[in-house]
């Protein structure tokens, strides 16, 4: 018999391993010339070839993510170190991929900006995305963090406004950091992640020269069913960590508005790998009341001093993506997305995260998102799921009758899968509430981070804070100097004294008296974003 992939001339075409074909495997003779009457006439409906491909093209985009749109990507591996700091990690955690000394994981990692779009700067004042895809062999776990170790809000109940008022105005499509500064002014949980985000922190060099972090608080269970609260810390080896100032940054974007994309991409292609160790945090998991904070509040950093980085394997990124669209664009991260010995804490913003992502990217990349090469899990999957958009391949076990697809069944379906360790049930006896949490604490660590910078750090902070601030009408300004008088006397006065500065030599070019808040409004600035 005839193998028809490797007959070349049997079309009449004259068809080559290298020729042109449609998505029908029909070899393309003509990709320059539409069907016409006549070489000027009107062109005809039947032109297959050009209404595919014009149609394809159409429809080659898709929704870009809702945050973190702008983006690159590179694959990898996680090799454990079979411990954590000097304990047997298996006293905290049986995840498998952690457990053996030298044993690698497959993973795939996406860096981001948050509030651009697709194509925007990557010089923007931005947290950056570190999300890392591990293909376990227990299945997939995804590890959804961002550079900066905290975040703005502590409950996900906030999360639409605040990047509503993080991205442009709806009506004019202008940024303006006084939309930016309108929510952070009512919103003093924030206080701590605006000193950071205000820094050179908040500009982070590139993709390969910054930290990253987990920022919500996950717990690990051993085999006992026994738990602790976590979190985990990327930490830059050989590359070091490097942030911009807003001069640098302005530089950088004058020339180049893909300038990490490029250096990740350039420094993979030449061979110079990053690598970044992974790092935990361990606490107790009760309420803690001898802290100040509440160690499931993502506005706090957990003091080092009492809970150490534990380190528990490296990353090493090896290999760009072979297309950007199939892996990069289409990659689904979330937070739900764990692996036996790995387990949720009652973080409000990582349950709030946790519905979000997978429902986002039903609508993004579509129902059988799952089923996409970067996105499936590395190992067997079997489950009743069918059909749908886009269903190419059906999950079944070998030898699972293909008829029953549904559980449980005495002819031929498949079966649950026998619980190995111990299940973590944490017991809870309280009233269903909104509230907020006991121990908000807004402003004793901004302070403590705020002494902790440099003085070039400092430096930046408050004359990127002042610039920012400038366009903000006076309420929005001195309700956050107000807060960072809480944070820090120093602070406060730093930013209230470059204020009056800067409002005053906006008075003398504008020979107004007092700052008009339409103007401030109107006015727009590009902050980065
Ligand atoms: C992306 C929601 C907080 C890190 C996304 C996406 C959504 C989302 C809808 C787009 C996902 C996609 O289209 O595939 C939320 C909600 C939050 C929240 C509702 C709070 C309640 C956070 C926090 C972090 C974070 C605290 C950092 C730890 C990321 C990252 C991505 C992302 C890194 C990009 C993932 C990728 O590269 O595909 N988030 N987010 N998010 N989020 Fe969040």
């Amino acid at each position: 018999m005839k193998d028809h992939q490797s007959d070349t001339t049997s079309q009449g075409t004259g068809e080559s391993s290298d020729s042109l074909t449609n998505r029908q495997g029909h070899p393309v003779t003509d990709n320059q010339n539409i069907r016409t009457v006549g070489n000027r006439g009107p062109s005809t409906l039947e032109n297959y070839d050009f209404i595919e491909k014009i149609s394809h093209f159409d429809r080659e985009r898709i929704p870009e993510r809702v945050v973190h749109a702008r983006g690159a990507g590179a694959h990898g591996y996680f090799e454990a170190y079979g411990k954590v700091g000097d304990e047997p990690i298996a006293k905290y955690t049986r995840a498998k991929l952690f457990q053996e000394a030298g044993k690698r994981t497959p993973l795939f990692v996406r860096f981001s900006t948050v509030a651009g779009g697709m194509e925007s700067p990557e010089t923007a004042r931005d947290p950056r995305g570190f999300a890392v895809k591990f293909y376990t062999e227990d299945g997939n776990w995804d590890l959804v963090g961002n550079n900066l170790k905290i975040f703005f809000i502590r409950d996900a109940m906030k999360f639409s406004d605040m990047i509503h008022a993080f991205k442009p105005d709806p009506v004019s499509n202008l940024s303006n950091p006084e939309r930016m500064f309108d929510f952070l002014s009512r919103t003093p949980e924030a206080t701590h992640m605006v000193t950071f985000l205000f820094s050179p922190w908040g500009i982070p060099a590139n993709y390969r020269q910054m930290q990253g972090s987990g920022v919500n608080t996950y717990k690990w269970v051993n085999k006992d069913g026994e738990a602790v609260l976590i979190k985990y810390h990327w930490e830059p080896l050989k590359q070091g960590i490097k942030n911009l100032t807003q001069k640098e940054a302005h530089e950088i974007q004058g020339k180049n508005v893909s300038h990490a994309t490029q250096d990740l991409y350039e420094a993979i292609k030449n061979g110079d790998y990053p690598e970044w160790e992974l790092c935990v945090q361990i606490m107790s998991d009760d309420y803690h009341p001898e802290l100040d904070f509440d160690p499931l509040d993502d506005t706090k950093l957990w003091p080092t001093d009492q809970f150490p980085f534990l380190k528990v394997g490296k990353m090493v990124l090896n290999k760009n993506p072979e297309n950007y669209f199939n892996e990069v664009e289409q990659a689904a991260f979330g937070t739900g997305v764990l692996v036996d010995g790995l387990d949720f804490s009652d973080d409000k913003m990582l349950q709030g995260r946790t519905f979000s992502y997978s429902d986002t990217q039903r609508y993004r990349v579509g129902t059988n998102y799952l089923q996409l090469p970067i996105n499936a899990p590395k190992k067997r999957v079997a489950t009743n799921q069918r059909g749908g958009q886009m269903s190419f391949y059906v999950d079944t076990a070998p030898g699972q009758n293909p008829h029953v697809n549904y559980e449980p069944s005495v002819t031929g379906g498949l079966k649950e899968a026998e619980q190995i360790g111990k299940v973590h049930e944490p017991h809870y006896n309280d009233k269903l509430v909104r509230e907020t949490i006991d121990r908000p604490n807004n402003f004793g660590q901004a302070g403590d981070t705020y002494r902790s910078f440099e003085d070039w750090e400092r430096e930046e902070l408050i004359s990127n804070l002042v610039d920012a601030l400038s366009v903000c009408r006076a309420e929005i300004q001195n309700k956050m100097i107000e807060y960072f008088t809480n944070a820090d006397k120093d602070y406060g006065k730093q930013v209230k004294d470059g204020l009056a500065k800067a409002m005053e030599s906006r008075t003398d070019t504008s020979h107004t008296s007092t700052v008009d808040a339409d103007e401030a409004t109107n006015k727009s600035r590009q902050m980065g974003h």
